[in-house]
């Protein structure tokens, strides 16, 4: 009996983030991003960690392109660095910065590699973060501007392109909680600038499909999903707004062209929303896309919390295993997930653009790194994947998270999520056993009993 394999054409993949592996911060021109700025404040980050060297990924390309090559994956997902190409991120690109990514490029096409490239993976421009950053309207503008370039000079050899990674992150954590750049605690901004990448995104589709570029866009979500903590129905109406929190207020304007109408009204009720949405807006932001980036990495079980503000909710711990991150291990998360993006919006094309676990990695006396943890969470994944494959869901593809061990935001280099294991004072890279699997995995086209 042969075993069993994904759908033959599956795109098996690993992706990375500039700011997270790039280093060269102010080489060659680059301009200053929000994230270096945010990294050389004292406090921010574990450590007082810093991607200015990260790693040095800028210098040390065409050595981890030969490193994708050996794991043989079929395609890569990184991001352009906005700063590196408008070192103002608007006015006159930066030669040396699009040439980078042209070289890259080329090399992974060389080597038979397709590039997926995210436009913008955090590193705002921090000369535009001057003028208000993302709760600026304009920056709607500033972002088409940049993509059209971008798309002008690359558009030729990248078959598939995301325009935002993860809206929520950057909305929530960067201007309401404040521990992600650029670092602000305001509620009502933060849903105006969700809006205005939503926006942005739009325009940027719009612009794609104009200037005719070859390929697929599409964008990234970050989705944990939710259930509830008890049979009680306030937890049910908490984790109803967790859900739509997380999930629908960025998928549902995209694929439907609403907001969701229950956290919506919740959100009016306490005086939370402001006239940011304009006439037609809404129209740009489903402009429709070619495929629904899914990142999934753990589930919340939701409890009501009145004490809470504004959402009134709070993630109670289960006794499911967690990984270095503390976050819950909960695969049949990523089915039920899958499930549901596929009922609510009439079956899109998905790919999972980031899946992947934080372990505290040693290298052993051999020089070796043993990781059965990864090894066993990405097969467990996979498997729901898999599964949800089998009930019908129209998944195209897997791009683990990460090629290799980086900038773990305001976690610094403490935790490490490479299938290789990066030694940041020497800059040497080890294939962990995990890289290892996963090199069976897609050679097989399958995580069905694949031993190393
Ligand atoms: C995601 C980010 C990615 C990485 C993983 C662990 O939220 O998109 O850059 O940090 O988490």
């Amino acid at each position: 009996m042969g075993r069993k394999t994904f759908p033959k054409d599956f795109s098996w993949g690993v992706a990375t983030a500039s700011y997270q592996i790039e280093g060269a911060w102010e080489e060659d021109g680059k301009g200053e991003s929000i994230w270096d700025r945010f990294s050389h404040i004292p406090g921010r980050i574990a450590n007082q960690d810093t991607g200015d060297i990260a790693c040095d990924h800028y210098h040390l390309f065409a050595q981890d392109v030969d490193l994708l090559a050996q794991l043989g994956v079929k395609w890569y997902r990184f991001s352009l660095s906005w700063p590196r190409v408008f070192p103002d991120g608007i006015g006159s690109p930066n030669p040396k910065g699009i040439q980078f990514y042209k070289d890259l490029i080329h090399k992974l096409l060389d080597k038979g590699i397709q590039p997926a490239v995210t436009l913008y993976h955090w590193d705002f421009p921090q000369k535009l973060q001057d003028r208000g950053g993302w709760a600026n309207r304009e920056s709607v503008e500033w972002f088409e501007q940049y993509t059209r370039y971008v798309f002008q000079e690359l558009g030729d050899s990248v078959p598939l392109w995301i325009t935002h990674n993860e809206p929520w992150v950057v909305a929530f954590l960067g201007h309401w909680v404040g521990v992600h750049a650029p670092g602000m605690k305001d509620f009502i901004t933060a849903l105006q600038v969700a809006h205005h990448l939503l926006l942005s995104h739009g325009k940027a589709v719009q612009a794609f499909r104009e200037l005719g570029v070859k390929g697929e866009i599409g964008i990234t979500l970050n989705m944990a999903y939710h259930y509830p903590g008890t049979d009680a129905p306030e937890d049910f109406e908490a984790t109803k707004r967790a859900q739509e929190h997380v999930i629908h207020w960025f998928a549902d304007p995209i694929l439907k062209g609403e907001y969701p109408s229950f956290l919506y009204q919740w959100f009016q009720q306490k005086d939370l929303v402001r006239d940011f949405v304009q006439p037609g807006d809404l129209e740009t932001i489903c402009t429709p896309i070619d495929f629904l980036g899914v990142n999934y990495y753990t589930s919340h079980t939701i409890r009501h919390s009145p004490a809470d503000w504004p959402l009134e909710l709070k993630t109670i711990p289960t006794s499911r295993p967690r990984t270095e991150m503390g976050w819950e291990i909960y695969p049949e998360g990523l089915y039920d997930l899958l499930m549901t993006l596929t009922k609510e919006y009439g079956g899109p094309k998905i790919y999972i653009t980031e899946n992947g676990a934080a372990w505290n990695d040693l290298i052993d006396v051999r020089g070796e790194v043993e990781d059965p943890n990864r090894i066993d969470y990405l097969y467990r994944h996979l498997e729901q994947a898999h599964k949800a494959i089998e009930d019908g869901v129209h998944l195209a593809g897997y791009f683990l998270w990460s090629l290799m061990d980086n900038f773990e935001w305001a976690y610094g280099f403490t935790k490490r999520f490479g299938i290789v294991y990066v030694d940041y004072a020497t800059q040497k890279r080890i294939i962990k056993k995990s890289g290892h699997w996963y090199k069976q995995v897609v050679a097989q086209n399958s995580c069905f009993g694949i031993t190393v």
